[in-house]
C-alpha cells in the first residue's frame, strides 16, 4: 500500500453509500401497481414474508413500514404497565427505547461491552429486577452481541423477553443460528441505508407462536381481518389495541426484488469488508486503530465496517481530512442515556442515570467508512491508504 498522504481533491469522490436497483426491483414494482394490489399483505408481501422465515427461521414475519414500527408493535405486544422497564442499551438508534417508552415503560439503559459493542451481560445482571420486562439486544454493525453472557444473565428470568434489534443483521449468525431467531421477537429494518433496502421498511419476526394470532390483530388496526380473510370469522370487527403497520405492497415489490438477489448483495458486501481487513490490518496497530472485532462463532452480517481510532479529535481531524480527499466517512450513534429524551425517560432521576463508560467511549472514536455494494477494491484501497495517511500525520 502507498500511504503517502495525498490531500489533492480531484480524485473522484466516494460515497459514504449508494442505492441502486440489484435485480428485478423496477420489473416487480411496476407489476405490483400495474395489478392495482398496492394495499399491505398483498402477494408480493407473501413473497417477501416467505423468503424472511426461510432464511431466518422464523414461524412468522410480518412486514412493517420501518424497523421503528416494528419495534413500537413488539412494545404493544408485551402489554407494559405502569411501572415496568425496558433494559436497551446507550449506543443504538432512539427508536430502540423510544417504542417501549411510548406504551408507558421506564428505560433502564446498559453499557455495551467493548469487543462486539452489543449489550454488556454484567451491565444488564446490575441492572435486572422485578420491573424489568425485556432486555433490547443490538446485534451492532451485523456482529452478533455476547448472547452466551445474555442468556445466562436471563436464564432464571424467563418472564423477560428478548427483543432482538436486528436492524445491522440480517443474514448474520450466531453460533450457526440465524440473528433474529435467538430471542421472543426480532425486528429488521430495509431502510435505504440497510443492506437490503425498499426505501423505509421493517419487519417484525416471532419466535415464539403463542404471538402470532394477537401480533396480526395489532398489526392490522386491532382488527381481526386476518381471521376474516383466512375464512375464520365471517366478518371482521374490533378486538384490541393496534394500528396501521403494514408495508405497502408496492414496496413490497420492491423489497422482493431486493431479496431476490440477497447473495450477490451479501456475496459484495463481504468483499468489500474483508478488502478493508486486508488493507488496515498491517497497520493497525501502528497507527492506533482498531478494527472490528468478530467472535469466532459468529458469522457477521456485512451491515456497515467501523473503525475505533486513538480518541476525538483524531476521528474528527480524519473525517475532515478524508472528505477534503473525496472520501465521505461519518461516527454513529450519540449515547441515549445522558441524552435529553434519555434523560427524560431513563428509570432513574435524571441525575442519577447509570454511568455508561464504554458507550461515551466508543461514541467518541467510531469511525465509519464508506460501505455499500458498488464499491471497488480500488475504492477500498484508496480509502484505506488515506485514512493510514492521516493517522500517520
Ligand atoms: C439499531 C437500529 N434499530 C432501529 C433503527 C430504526 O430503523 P428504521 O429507520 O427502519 O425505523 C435503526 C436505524 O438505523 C438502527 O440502527
Amino acid at each position: 500500500m502507498n500511504t503517502a498522504r495525498d490531500t489533492s481533491t480531484d480524485l473522484p469522490a466516494i460515497a459514504f453509500n449508494q442505492v441502486r436497483p440489484e435485480g428485478d426491483e423496477l420489473a416487480h414494482v411496476s407489476a405490483a401497481i400495474t395489478s392495482g394490489l398496492t394495499q399491505s399483505s398483498g402477494p408480493y408481501t407473501a413473497r417477501a414474508t416467505e423468503i424472511l422465515k426461510a432464511e431466518t427461521g422464523c414461524p412468522e414475519a410480518l412486514l412493517t413500514t420501518s424497523c421503528t414500527a416494528a419495534l413500537e408493535l413488539s412494545a404493544l405486544l408485551l402489554d407494559l404497565q405502569p411501572g415496568d422497564t425496558v433494559i436497551v442499551p446507550s449506543f443504538t438508534f432512539v427508536t430502540s427505547a423510544l417504542a417501549y417508552v411510548r406504551e408507558g415503560a421506564k428505560v433502564k439503559f446498559c453499557d455495551i461491552e467493548p469487543e462486539t459493542l452489543g449489550p454488556d451481560p454484567k451491565h444488564v445482571a446490575e441492572l435486572l429486577d422485578d420491573t424489568v420486562r425485556a432486555v433490547v439486544v443490538v446485534h451492532y454493525a451485523g456482529v452478533a452481541c455476547d448472547m452466551d453472557g445474555l442468556r445466562e444473565v436471563l436464564k432464571d428470568r424467563p418472564d423477560v423477553a428478548i427483543v432482538e434489534d436486528t436492524a445491522h443483521a440480517l443474514f448474520g449468525r450466531w453460533r450457526g443460528q440465524p440473528l433474529g431467531s435467538l430471542g421472543r421477537f426480532a425486528t429488521l429494518s430495509f431502510h435505504q441505508t440497510k443492506n437490503i433496502v425498499c426505501g423505509e421498511g421493517g419487519a417484525l419476526l416471532l419466535n415464539d407462536p403463542e404471538d402470532v394470532r394477537r401480533a396480526w390483530v395489532l398489526y392490522d388496526k386491532g382488527t381481526d381481518r386476518k381471521a376474516f380473510f383466512q375464512g375464520f370469522v365471517d366478518k371482521y370487527s374490533w378486538r384490541d389495541v393496534g394500528s396501521s403497520f403494514g408495508m405497502s405492497d408496492a414496496l413490497a415489490a420492491y423489497l422482493y426484488g431486493q431479496l431476490e438477489v440477497r447473495e450477490s448483495i451479501q456475496a459484495r458486501r463481504r468483499a468489500v469488508y474483508e478488502g478493508y481487513l486486508e488493507a488496515l490490518g498491517p497497520y493497525a496497530e501502528e497507527v492506533g486503530l482498531r478494527l472490528p472485532v468478530i467472535p469466532e462463532h459468529v458469522d457477521p452480517a456485512y451491515h456497515l465496517f467501523h473503525v475505533l481510532l486513538p480518541d476525538h479529535e483524531t476521528r474528527g481531524r480524519a473525517i475532515k481530512e478524508l472528505a477534503a480527499q473525496n472520501i465521505s466517512t461519518t461516527f454513529h450513534y450519540v449515547p441515549l442515556h445522558n441524552s435529553e429524551g434519555g434523560r427524560q425517560f431513563s428509570a432513574y432521576a435524571s441525575d442519577d442515570v447509570p454511568d455508561c463508560p464504554v458507550t461515551i467511549d466508543v461514541s467518541e472514536r467510531l469511525l465509519r467508512l464508506p460501505f455499500h455494494n458498488h464499491l471497488t477494491r480500488t475504492d477500498v484501497e484508496r480509502v484505506s491508504e488515506a485514512l493510514v495517511g492521516v493517522l500517520r500525520a
